[in-house]
């Protein structure tokens, strides 16, 4: 909610940039690269989650070089900087406060050439992850992190926030899918983390420290890429299904099925009415059911015939589509990747990408549900996300007739059962959009204080003076 994260303590209060500090960077970078108009820095106050930022002044250098000059000269002034990429994020990790400098890295928009023998690809900080596809796939190849976002989100984003998407229960997160990152330190120094080997076991593992630090160690410019192969025999599924505890003996189901799993997506009724109702799309699905599940599978076999008349037979689903031409796939896709917007289209909307332990996942919404009753709420509870990595994602949308006060004094109520209930099945507070500042207050049901102490070691180990994306994940004392 807008209101309460902007009453944190984002940061450490600052002083307005100095005229000599403004000369430094326009110095550094060029008047064309430095934008100090209000007007021009608005859009970078914020990530998806819109919590208020107040951006005025933009630094947008154009190779590691100048990063590593910028963040020296910030260094020198102390001024504090918010790395800035496509800002899709949804934890407010990119939100900049009055007195910081957003530091922009769209410009490192190099993309290298496909490495077929080693299958990598090294681009710069900037690329989208669409980008990356596009290129990979004229080799057959694919960088399997894959999100609705991807036309926007920047490849330093994905790894910043160690990015999940829509196929990780086949392919895992960001980390698994980098071998070599380039950053540079608050001081200005740069650094070069595992040179794109496939194994290096000489002491701790810097590369993986970066990924999902959320900028708050050092700012990521460059990354060397896994790639796998692309599939092209991949079949896509949209079930209706009864009940949550069907949604779990239907993916019991399909792990026994003669295929791969790559997704295995759920929705609620009332997501896939938003999308039609907003988007357009989905309008041949039935509402009848209370679930419904996309799951994308690559065949081991030619017929499944077998497989999917038992799914009926059994009960684990009532209807189906089974899209098994490009367009029908990417019709039903459609569905499941609309839900973000199709909400946000609704009005003001908390968000918690939480996780638990796939088996828990029935009992755990059940729960939640049962919660969602109770609570004199002035919202509505949507459910979608990841339900085979055990990472659901609620959202609580203002219903139109709550006021805003209204509606924050119910998601507070609620809350404090939610985290708690959390900690109970041993989840987490956030599955993959990252702590930023929207779940700071909520790491503590995750994280124990002998690792919020790690934590705050190992912050100050790479930004000693506290100037890099302060307040985002921890706030130090
Ligand atoms: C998704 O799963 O679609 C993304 O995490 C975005 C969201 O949660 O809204
Ligand atoms: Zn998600």
């Amino acid at each position: 909610v807008e209101e309460r994260a902007s009453s944190d303590n984002l940061s450490v209060s600052q002083p307005p940039f100095s005229s000599d500090f403004i000369a430094e960077l326009v110095k550094l970078l060029g008047q064309s690269h430095v934008l100090t108009e209000r007007f021009d820095c608005q859009a970078y106050d914020s990530d998806w989650t819109k919590i208020p930022g107040d951006a005025h002044l933009v630094a947008r250098p154009g190779s590691t070089a100048e990063v590593s000059q910028v963040l020296a000269l910030c260094s020198r002034y102390q001024v504090a900087v918010v790395p800035s990429g496509g800002r899709t994020g949804l934890a407010g990790g990119a939100t900049v406060k009055k007195g910081q400098l957003a530091l922009s890295l769209n410009r490192l928009n190099r993309l290298g050439e496909v490495d077929r023998i080693g299958r990598t690809i090294t681009v710069q900080a900037g690329v989208t992850v669409e980008s990356v596809h596009q290129k990979a796939k004229e080799f057959s190849l694919t960088w399997p992190i894959d999100l609705a976002s991807k036309g926007t989100a920047t490849i330093g984003g994905n790894l910043s926030t160690n990015a999940g998407g829509v196929r990780v229960i086949r392919y895992g997160m960001t980390r698994k899918w980098v071998t070599a990152i380039e950053a540079v330190l608050m001081s200005g120094e740069i650094i070069r983390l595992n040179d794109g080997l496939e194994k290096n076991n000489t002491g701790y593992d810097l590369l993986q420290l970066l990924i999902g630090a959320e900028g708050t160690l050092a700012v990521v410019t460059e990354a060397t890429l896994k790639l796998t192969k692309r599939s092209t025999n991949s079949q896509v599924f949209f079930f209706h299904v009864p009940s949550l505890e069907k949604l779990n003996d239907l993916l019991t189901h399909a792990w026994a099925g003669p295929f791969q799993i790559n997704a295995f997506e759920f929705l609620s009724q009332d997501c896939l009415k938003l999308v039609q109702r907003n988007l357009k799309r989905g309008n041949n699905v039935e509402t009848d059911s209370p679930f419904y599940v996309l799951m994308e599978v690559e065949p081991f076999q030619d017929d499944l015939t077998t497989w999917m008349e038992a799914t009926f037979e059994k009960g684990y689903a009532t209807n189906g589509a089974h899209g098994q031409s490009p367009e029908q796939q990417k019709e039903l896709w459609s569905i499941r990747e609309g839900i973000t917007e199709s909400i946000a289209q609704v009005g003001p909307v908390v968000k918690y990408d939480v996780a638990v332990p796939v088996k828990s996942i029935a009992e755990f919404l059940n729960s939640v549900r049962t919660q969602y009753q109770k609570t004199p709420r002035q919202f509505d509870l949507y459910l979608f996300g990841h339900y085979g990595d055990g990472s659901p994602h609620l959202n609580l949308v203002k219903q139109s007739s709550a006021s805003q006060e209204a509606f924050e004094a119910s998601i507070s109520t609620f809350e404090k059962e939610l985290f708690p209930l959390l900690k109970q099945f041993k989840g987490s507070a956030s599955s993959e959009h990252g702590v930023g500042v929207a779940k700071k207050h909520w790491v503590k049901f995750s994280r124990t204080p002998t690792e919020m102490n790690l934590f705050a070691m190992i912050k100050r180990s790479f930004d000693p003076k506290g100037l890099l994306n302060p307040g985002k994940i921890i706030d130090l004392a």
